[in-house]
């Protein structure tokens, strides 16, 4: 927020945010008791830098049951927040010179990740006479030797689209086909309305091993200043295996 807007932010007039999805409900009490408690029992220390044990356990069922994704303990990376989770997943994969599809109208804060990495955003828009529907052609034309990953944000921001089998079908059909990585950025996973179900990429067939799917608790549970995300790759794949290479080559100065 800048500007006017920022001042009267500071002067404490009641604003409505929509440059952010800050949530408008309390963090669960139950969250809250556990989290005291854990102070109170001490767990303040240095931990494991993937995240406990325990959480990235209780993840894995949670990707199991709730995004049909299997993913071990060992493949989730515990983050500060989904913005270090896509932070740590662009710069291990995105080289100097990529190019990065970027489904749009779009979040904008991927950008600048990518243009840090050395990468240029390509963005690729959606119709809004369309209900800003998937189409392979609107994808596919942005398509060159240099594309490296595609960003979907699914449900996504700023539309509010949870996007069908059939049309993430279609992004998964171009990863295939031209050999690209795909980022999916799901903060809104658990932000849906009626009986749509939500739909991780990394759920569908051949997806798994070309997805890094990054998730927080963010909007969930709204926690969004507690700054806990995670994300999952697929560390037996040449494609995601520089996700963990990556994190461990960070951490393994400090151990
Ligand atoms: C699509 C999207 N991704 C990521 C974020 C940032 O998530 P976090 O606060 O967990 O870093 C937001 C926040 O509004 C968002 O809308």
């Amino acid at each position: 927020m800048y500007g006017r807007a920022a001042e009267l932010d500071r002067e404490g007039v009641d604003l409505i945010h929509l440059e952010l999805g800050r949530p408008h409900a309390d963090t669960p009490q139950h969250i809250k008791d556990a989290t005291k408690k854990a102070l109170d029992d001490g767990i303040v220390h240095y931990g494991d830098f993937r995240g406990s044990a325990h959480l990235r356990e209780a993840l894995s069922k949670k990707l199991k049951d709730f995004n049909g994704i299997t993913a071990a303990p060992d493949e989730i990376l515990v983050t500060n927040g989904l913005t270090h989770a896509s932070f740590a997943s662009i710069f291990a994969a995105v080289d100097p010179g990529d190019e990065v599809i970027l489904l749009g109208p779009y979040y904008p804060q991927h950008i600048g990740k990518v243009e840090m990495a050395g990468g240029r955003v390509v963005p690729a828009m959606l119709d809004v006479e369309d209900n800003f529907s998937i189409k392979r052609d609107l994808i596919e034309r942005s398509i060159t030797p240099a594309t490296r990953m595609i960003i979907l944000i699914n449900p996504a921001n700023p539309t509010g689209r949870m996007y069908s089998a059939e049309e993430l079908q279609i992004i998964a059909d171009l990863a295939i086909q031209y050999d690209l990585l795909v980022l999916s950025d799901e903060v809104y996973e658990m932000v849906t309305y009626g009986e749509v179900p939500h739909i991780s990429i990394a759920s569908l067939a051949g997806m798994r091993e070309r997805t890094i799917t990054c998730f927080a608790f963010t909007k969930a549970y709204s926690m969004d200043g507690w700054r806990v995300g995670y994300l999952t790759a697929c560390p037996s794949s040449y494609k995601t295996a520089q996700i963990s290479a990556w994190a461990k080559r960070d951490f393994a100065h400090l151990y």
